[in-house]
């Protein structure tokens, strides 16, 4: 996988990503405990085709979601005067279209493994605000990240559905998205465990 650097901070990829804690036999084994199989992969693939020309559109829904929740936005603010920081705002969005792409792509391989671990120290107070030298709040409260969840797969569904494939299909690509969300939930909650717990 090649870092991505029409994406400022998108660094997956790149070198100086740390190696994941875990190793890719033991990630098997957390995608087998939720369910996740070849289907899956195969699932989320079609639905890359689908949702390729709906970022924005998705985007716009997934923000409006987070804007209009002062206790999410809160954590877009600026330390210096509590205001959300536009530009911090469209550096992550951007960020957060390639990671759609990513995850539809189903390509769940070492570089991939290891970028996990960095979003996840990217919400927790080891790594946030550094990718975009923001003054902002410096940390996410890990109880909300397993909650976004919902909201983010819930919505996502008549963004599947809008490209006349069948239920079923529908239905598959709807849970692999579930399933891929939930393990890269999963990783990113690494920092939030207490050492030697994870
Ligand atoms: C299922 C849950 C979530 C998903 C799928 C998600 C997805 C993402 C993605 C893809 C990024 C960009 C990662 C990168 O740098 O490449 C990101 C960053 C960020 N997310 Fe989340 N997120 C979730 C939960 C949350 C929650 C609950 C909050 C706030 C309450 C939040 C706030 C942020 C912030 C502030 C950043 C920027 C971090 C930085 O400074 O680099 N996220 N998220």
């Amino acid at each position: 996988m090649n870092a991505r650097p029409t994406i400022p901070g998108y660094t997956y990829g790149g070198a100086a990503v740390p190696s994941a804690p875990i190793s890719l036999d033991e990630f098997e084994l957390l995608k087998k405990t939720v369910l996740f199989t070849d289907d899956d992969v195969k699932a989320l693939q079609q639905s890359k085709a689908v949702v390729q020309g709906q970022v924005e559109a998705i985007l716009d829904v997934w923000y409006g979601f987070v804007g209009s929740n002062p206790h999410l936005l809160q954590t877009f603010t600026r330390l210096s005067d509590a205001q959300p920081d536009m530009d911090y705002l469209g550096a992550v969005r951007k960020r957060f279209s390639q990671w759609i792409l990513d995850t539809a792509s189903g390509q769940y391989d070492q570089a991939w493994l290891d970028y996990q671990f960095e979003i996840g120290r990217r919400h927790h107070r080891t790594g946030k605000n550094a990718t975009d030298h923001v003054a902002a709040v410096p940390h996410i409260p890990f109880r909300y990240i397993p909650a976004l969840l919902y909201p983010v797969t819930a919505t996502l569904r008549p963004f599947l559905a809008k490209q006349g494939h069948s239920q079923a299909e529908v239905g598959a690509m709807h849970q692999a998205w579930i399933k891929s969300v939930l393990l890269q939930v999963i990783l990113w909650s690494h920092p939030y465990v207490k050492e030697g717990d994870y």
